[in-house]
């Protein structure tokens, strides 16, 4: 069977991962081209892949321009640098990878899922956790009828105060304006995952959520601009010396070490402190993003669902209660224990295969779908297809609707500011 080349459009921190895959799998992929702007970074990738010269440029045009050479594309630049390379990558019938979220915007959204569809290409998006063997043993247990009829889920994102502070305090993340909403930007995984996990259609949504905490008027008296020259720094969990500083002195090197420099080292990484962004208080940044936030969802057949996210927390993986009929089931992401109503008894099952890798083994397994569904030309084996994500992106952007306008949305709102080809788009699949 063929080898499937692909493009990388964006080598920065996700776009270098799925890269790695490759390296990994040289039977059933090869990188055979990319578009960075950085420099350092594009090298990187060409010499860890081989990639011709006249293949590594700066900007996904010079590629896409080009008669296609390739199979696929993985499009992994920022939020809101997603819409013009998958377009032009799906009218040139490419198969396309695409990070989440699809877009910052609804409309944006829906022109790559018009693009793909009127292309006839293969677009997933990297909804990752849909492909964990986690993910997939609770969808066994539930269509095995382990629990019952689904009635109620209850999900805790806990961001982790640290990765808060990296990404959505002090990193891209930190302004919708340049990025997105903190809920489509961290919990787009979550609402997706949520209904796929229910079956069903969401018919209505409502949310809260402020920026409690990372804020100016919250920073401590004689705190400075700058961790590094800050007299409290030693006394503030957010320290950058701390989050960075501290991994570095251990010899971890990787994410999000990796973030504030290409070669990151002590003297590299207490640079980026000083001048870069990486460096900054906390309560003295210019994010505006919020650090907490609540959806509450309807569910057709009348099941219900909660999303908590939250920065203030240790980290680690996703928290999900789902209530069913018949039985509960609780997860952890490395282990699924649930509690029978007939038998009153309880089973638990450790789910700990792939756990260790990034995402729970969900960037491997979304690549592992993508590569086969491109190799042997069949769109079925991917789960996170152009129409399922645009519905579930709609459904964080009427969750958003909700927090801003402070009411409950329907889902059929979502569909009057939809166009009609569009309208189809999103129910097509679920009439
Ligand atoms: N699926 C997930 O779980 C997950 C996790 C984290 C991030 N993401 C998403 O992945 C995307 C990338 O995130 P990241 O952390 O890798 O960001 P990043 O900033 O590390 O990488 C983006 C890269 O795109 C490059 N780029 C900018 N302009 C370009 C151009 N014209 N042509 C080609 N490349 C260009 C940048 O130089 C950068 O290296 C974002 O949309 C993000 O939200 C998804």
């Amino acid at each position: 069977m063929k080898t499937a080349r692909i493009v990388i459009i964006g080598a920065g921190s996700r776009g270098s991962i799925y890269a790695a895959y490759a390296l990994a799998h040289p039977e059933s992929v090869k990188i055979v081209a990319v578009a960075e702007p950085r420099e350092a970074w594009r090298t990187r990738l060409l010499q860890a892949h081989g990639i011709p010269e006249s293949a590594a440029v700066a900007d996904w045009r010079e590629l896409l321009d080009r008669p296609k050479f390739a199979d696929a594309v993985v499009v992994a630049t920022r939020d809101a640098m997603h819409v013009e390379p998958a377009v032009a990558a799906a009218r040139k019938g490419y198969a396309i990878l695409l990070e989440k979220p699809m877009a910052p915007h609804a409309d944006g959204c829906r022109q790559i899922a018009v693009a793909a569809r009127e292309a006839g290409t293969l677009l997933a998006v990297c909804h990752v956790l849909r492909y964990t063997y986690h993910t997939q043993m609770i969808k066994q247990l539930i269509a095995a009828g382990t629990i019952g009829e689904v009635v109620n889920v209850q999900s805790l994102e806990p961001v982790g105060y640290w990765h808060q502070a990296h990404s959505f305090v002090r990193g891209n993340w930190r302004r919708e304006a340049e990025s997105s909403p903190m809920l489509l930007a961290k919990c787009c995984h979550d609402l997706d995952w949520i209904r796929y996990i229910m079956g069903r259609k969401c018919l209505s949504i409502q949310s809260f959520g402020t920026l409690k905490h990372f804020r100016p008027d919250q920073k401590p008296e004689g705190a400075v601009a700058r961790c590094l020259n800050c007299p409290l720094e030693g006394s503030c969990p957010y320290s950058a010396k701390k989050i960075y500083l501290s991994r570095v002195a251990q010899g971890y090197c990787g994410w999000p070490v990796d973030v504030l420099t290409p070669e990151p080292n002590e003297a590299t990484v207490l640079e980026a402190l000083r001048s870069g962004p990486y460096g900054r208080c906390v309560y003295d940044c210019d994010n505006d993003v919020v650090d907490n936030q609540v959806v509450n969802m309807l569910f057709e057949g009348g099941a219900t669902a909660s999303l908590t996210m939250t920065a203030f927390t240790e980290g680690g993986h996703r928290q999900t209660r789902i209530f069913g009929t018949r039985g509960e089931l609780v997860s952890d992401g490395s282990s699924i224990r649930y509690f029978d109503f007939l038998s009153d008894t309880r089973q638990e099952i450790a789910t700990t295969s792939g756990a260790h890798l990034t995402h729970g083994g969900g960037d491997d397994a979304i690549m592992e779908a993508f590569i086969n569904a491109v190799r042997h030309n069949d769109s079925g084996l991917v789960l996170s297809g152009a129409e399922e994500s645009l519905e579930t992106h709609m459904m964080v952007f009427a969750a958003e609707k909700s927090r801003c306008e402070n009411r409950v949305v329907k889902m059929e709102e979502m569909e009057g500011t939809t166009k009609p080809w569009s309208r189809r788009l999103i129910w097509w699949r679920h009439k």
